[in-house]
Order: structure tokens, then sequence, then C-alpha cells
């Protein structure tokens, strides 16, 4: 299942993508559709949007299917109506259920929700194997879901991504998900050497991977450099390999990043700002993200699960992060 966490994580900068060169939401439907049935072996995978009191097909990647589902029928009525996903590990079992195709076993739907939280539409997606869908499905299509409904009511998605190392993953993942404009985040290992690493393989120092938060964000409302300025102040940037009482070649603090005609001059402009302020050589390490593995679900949004956790940044910083409001940011 790790694979299919890697998978996922590799999707999620690409869905970004989708939604930043998307000419409208049926382009970016039909993409995400495709994206992740082609990437994730499923039966069935696509779109129903809300017309009225019912669900009407939308792009899909699959076999013919129904085309209208009324609210709280079937599984994707059902979701709609309760306003969350619904994983269903055999679609015989469930109560109404609408088989488009005998072959599908189990089958995930996630709502696809408004501003106001209002269903517009759901993402359906069927297996034709048994209970194929798990949390981890259900907290990535989730994240992806978000973007949709972001692009939706912008028209124009501004979603983008950077990865950011410094110290211990767990205090650094909290400050930044505290953030106005921070969509998600999460934490893992970035640039190392091996595939589908674990905690105690990076924690020997021979793996070559830090310690990271990918954070996802929307840049109409918070700008990189603001980011960033935001992150250095959890950080000590003369260190070498170590933050707080933290150290090794996995605690090193780095910034890496996705877009490089778009954010590698802001990135260096930031660094120079930083720099003019210090004595000794910034020791932040400044590359493209090669490549990026989530660590478990233990570690995910550890503080907020362990609110009294080990955390090397200094507490009156989540204080600092969430008030915080970037300047160059229209009302
Ligand atoms: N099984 C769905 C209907 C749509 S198909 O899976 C494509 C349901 O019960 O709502």
């Amino acid at each position: 299942m790790e694979d299919k966490s890697a998978t996922y994580s590799q999707l999620l900068p690409q869905m970004s993508a989708l939604a930043e060169s998307a000419p409208s939401l049926t382009s970016l439907l039909a993409n995400t559709a495709s994206l992740l049935h082609s990437s994730l072996g499923f039966w069935w995978t696509g779109f129903y949007l809300v017309s009225g009191e019912e669900l009407i097909l939308g792009p899909f990647q699959g076999p013919i299917a129904c085309t209208r589902i009324s609210f709280g029928k079937g599984v994707c009525g059902s979701a709609w109506q309760q306003r969350k996903t619904l994983c269903v590990d055999d679609v015989e079992q469930f109560p109404g259920h609408i088989a488009c195709s005998s072959a599908s076993r189990s089958e995930i739907v996630v709502p696809l929700l408004d501003d106001k939280d209002h269903v517009w539409g759901v993402l359906d997606i069927d297996s034709d194997r048994l209970a194929a869908f798990d949390h981890i499905d259900e907290s990535n299509l989730s994240a992806m879901t978000d973007i949709i409904s972001l692009f939706r009511s912008r028209h124009h998605s501004p979603v983008y991504h950077i990865c950011l190392a410094g110290g211990c993953f767990w205090g650094l993942q909290h400050f930044l998900s505290l953030i106005s404009g921070v969509l998600s985040t999460q934490v893992g290992f970035a640039n190392g050497n091996i595939t589908n690493p674990t905690y105690e393989q990076v924690y020997t120092d021979q793996t070559g991977f830090a310690e990271a938060v990918a954070v996802t964000y929307d840049s109409n409302r918070i700008s990189l450099a603001f980011l960033l300025q935001l992150f250095f102040k959890t950080i000590d940037p003369t260190s070498l390999n170590r933050q707080g009482e933290d150290c090794g070649t996995r605690y090193r603090t780095g910034i890496y990043y996705s877009y490089p005609d778009r954010d590698l001059p802001v990135i260096l402009d930031q660094l120079r700002r930083l720099q003019s302020s210090l004595q000794v050589p910034s020791a932040i390490e400044v590359l493209p993200l090669s490549n990026f593995y989530p660590a478990d679900d233990s570690h995910q949004e550890y503080l907020r699960k362990n609110p009294s956790g080990y955390c090397h940044i200094p507490l009156h910083l989540f204080d600092v992060a969430r008030n915080a409001s970037d300047p160059s940011m229209s009302e």
C-alpha cells in the first residue's frame, strides 16, 4: 500500500499542474479522471454533477455508465445526501447500490463541496476487486477534490506546491498548516536515493533523505515569498544539519521546488534578503524536488494528535502562523 501512497503523492502535483493550465472545469474533470484511472488501475473513474435533484453523468473513464442518479439513491446519491465520503468494501452489501457494471466490486465516492459546503458533484471510483479502497484513497482523493473545487470557485485555480525541510517535520507541519492560504500539508522524506523509505531507514542518515513537509497553497491568498519568510522564522538558517535538538543530514534545512521558472527567482531573492541579515553563510539547501515519499500516518498531523508532543519550534510561533496575513495580497 506504500506504493499507492507514493503514486498519489506524485499525482497531487500533477493535479495542480492540470488545474493551473485547464481552460475549463470540464477539461479539468476529464483529465483528472484520466490521470487517476491510468495511474491507479481502477475499473471506472468519473464524475457526476448535481443538476436539480439529480446527479448527471460527467467526464469519466471506463465502461458506459448510468446517466442519472437521484438524491439519496445509490452510493453516489447517498454520499451527496450525507455530504461525506463513502467507502464501500463490497457493493453487493450496500443497500440500494446502483450497478452500472457487474464487474464492479467495491467503490469510493467523494463529494465535491463548494465554499459553503454544498455538494456540487461527486467523484465516483469503482474497482473490480473487493475492498480496494481505504483511508489512503480517502485522504488523497479528498485533497484532489479540494483542488477541483477551488478551481471551480475561482475558475482558474492558483494552487501550487513547495517542499520545505527544517529539522523535525512534526513541528514544521503544524506551523505551516496554521497559515492562512495553506491548503494542505503532508510530512515525508524528500530528495533521497531509495524508493519507499521507512522512517527507520531515514533515521540511519544513510538514505540521503531530508525530513520535509510538502505544502499545497493557494497563491491567490499567500505568495511563495511570504510563505518562505514565515518558514525562515522557524529555523536557524546558519545551522548545518541541525535544528533544535535534532541533528543529522535528515534534519538539514532545504527548499525543494517543482516549478523552477516560477519559484526559483522568488526563492533566491528571499535567500538573498535573509543572507543580508546574517553574519555567516546560510546553510539552506535549494534544489529541485527530485522525489518525496509521505511518512506513515503516525507522523501526519503529529502535533494535532499529540498536542504536548515533542516540538523544536518555539510555541509562540504557532500564534505567528495563525495570525499571519500576506501584505502583498489585496483584500
Ligand atoms: N454505483 C454507483 C452508480 C454509478 S457507477 O458506479 C458508475 C452508485 O451506486 O451510486
